[in-house]
């Protein structure tokens, strides 16, 4: 395709990653994980991830330009995430960026990550309808967002007031055994599970809640009842029905997650409702957003799972919807923001 070709680099959170983009085409797209190294852990350890990307960064680099066949002479931009994430992993990730961009002569976009998931559907789907919503979910944020220009107007419609979705299905899978991260275990044994075995609540639906708080999210209540119903069955001697536990919770997570995106692409008059992040990848959500969408009428964009998880493409892709934008590079000082909105 046509358009400018932009290098894409991703190091938020355990994953060093890059790519490369010309207009809507992916060229290459490069992921190291340091999450082998966390799991022992129960979490992500911001030092050992930061130590992981100064590694990789260099070799993830060089293979994406490889891969596209391309030497860094060939790029437009580079574009880098500057936040939200780890801020020592962002350092390493912007201070290499910034350094390839200086030695090279290139202008550089220090881009939102949350804005980059949006983005990165573009790859699989095409453009963006002018009027989009998004839903932006994973271990770290759960956001409902109002698109208008991705390049230009993008609004916080709502997000988590507590945990994100995926650090609630993390926590809730350590309490039942299961391995560092556990979403997809949950997601596993909810599948064969009953969703109506035990009553978990749904964050922020109900009473004076959820007229404050119609596109917000709470899912800290959830990850508690849960807690309690398998430790008072602990208490009392009986044996723990997993995946019944593993169904409840993924019902209620997923029901509130759908029920408030499309109830906001009604509001906003959005036909579109754009998914990402790592928890998008999960079974009962997709389902229960398919089934939705196709009652109200709306186009639901989940990407394949390799655009949902953290990577370079979805950077990349921002970077050049800015640049086609006109919108001006950043200046070489530009600071990493690990809160950014
Ligand atoms: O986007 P991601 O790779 O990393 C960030 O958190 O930014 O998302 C990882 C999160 C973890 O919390 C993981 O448990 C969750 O997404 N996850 C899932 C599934 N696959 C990944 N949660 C539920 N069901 C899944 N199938
Ligand atoms: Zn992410």
């Amino acid at each position: 395709g046509d358009g400018p070709v932009i290098l894409g680099i991703e190091s938020t959170c355990d994953e060093t990653a890059a790519a490369v983009v010309r207009g809507k085409q992916l060229l290459s797209n490069v992921v190291a994980s340091s999450m082998d190294e966390h799991a022992r852990y129960g979490g992500v350890i911001p030092e050992i991830a930061s130590r992981a990307h100064a590694e990789s960064f260099v070799p993830v680099v060089s293979k994406a330009l490889a891969d596209a066949n391309m030497d860094i002479s060939d790029v437009d931009a580079i574009a880098v995430s500057a936040g939200p994430g780890l801020a020592g992993c962002l350092a390493v990730g912007v201070s290499g960026a910034k350094s390839l961009a200086w030695s090279a002569g290139k202008p550089i976009y220090g881009i939102n990550h949350v804005i980059g998931h949006v983005g990165v559907t573009q790859l699989q789907f095409g453009d963006l309808p002018e009027d989009t919503l998004a839903l932006i979910v994973s271990g770290g944020h759960t956001s409902l967002l109002r698109v208008r220009n991705i390049a230009t107007d993008v609004q916080v419609v709502g997000s988590t007031l507590d945990d994100a979705a995926g650090e609630c299905f993390d926590k809730v899978a350590r309490l039942l055994g299961f391995p560092y991260p556990g979403g997809p275990y949950i997601d596993r044994h909810g599948q064969q599970g009953d969703p109506t075995a035990l009553k978990v609540p749904m964050g922020l639906t109900q009473g004076r809640a959820g007229a404050e708080h119609p596109y917000d999210f709470s899912f800290s209540g959830v990850k508690t009842a849960v807690a309690r119903w398998v430790e008072a069955r602990r208490a009392q001697g009986l044996d723990v029905p997993v995946d019944d536990v593993c169904a409840s919770l993924a019902h209620s997570v997923a029901t509130v997650l759908s029920r408030k995106a499309i109830d906001a692409c009604k509001r906003f008059d959005s036909h579109t409702l754009i998914v990402g992040g790592g928890f998008s990848a999960n079974s009962q959500l997709r389902e229960a957003l398919a089934q939705a969408g196709r009652t109200a009428g709306i186009d639901v964009r989940i990407p394949r799972i390799a655009l949902c998880t953290d990577n370079g493409a979805m950077v990349a892709m921002l970077g050049s919807n800015l640049m086609q934008a006109g919108v001006a590079p950043s200046a070489l000082d530009f600071p990493i923001d690990s809160a950014m909105p």
